[in-house]
């Protein structure tokens, strides 16, 4: 499986509705971060689908390297900057509105 592209530096902060599909980018090649546009057709890798189970923000990862795929789960702090004019975003879990540790429903 190839290796996503980082789409960027750190997260994205998302307002969400609850019971509306979502499809997050794994591939970050989609122009409508952090959400799929079908750029990742040709490659091995597919969109996560996911379902909020309320309204509310969500943090969902932009350099797609997360083990909590839609969510982000930190690992971007870890990750060399690839831009040093680049921004990244820092959170921290469980912060107010965070729900990137919330386990997706489908
Ligand atoms: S943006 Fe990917 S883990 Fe935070």
């Amino acid at each position: 499986m190839p290796d996503p592209l980082r789409a960027q530096q750190g997260p994205s902060r998302v307002e969400l509705k609850a019971r509306r599909t979502y499809f997050w980018c794994s591939c970050g090649r989609s122009k409508r971060q952090p959400f799929c546009d079908g750029s990742h057709a040709g490659t091995e890798l597919t969109p996560a689908r996911f379902t909020p189970g309320e309204d509310g923000e969500a943090v969902l990862c932009g350099c797609k390297r997360t083990g909590t795929r839609p969510f982000c789960d930190g690992t971007h702090n870890r990750l060399a900057v690839t831009d040093a004019s680049a921004s990244i975003p820092q959170h921290e879990a469980g912060e107010a509105g965070c729900l990137h540790l919330s386990a997706p429903k489908s």
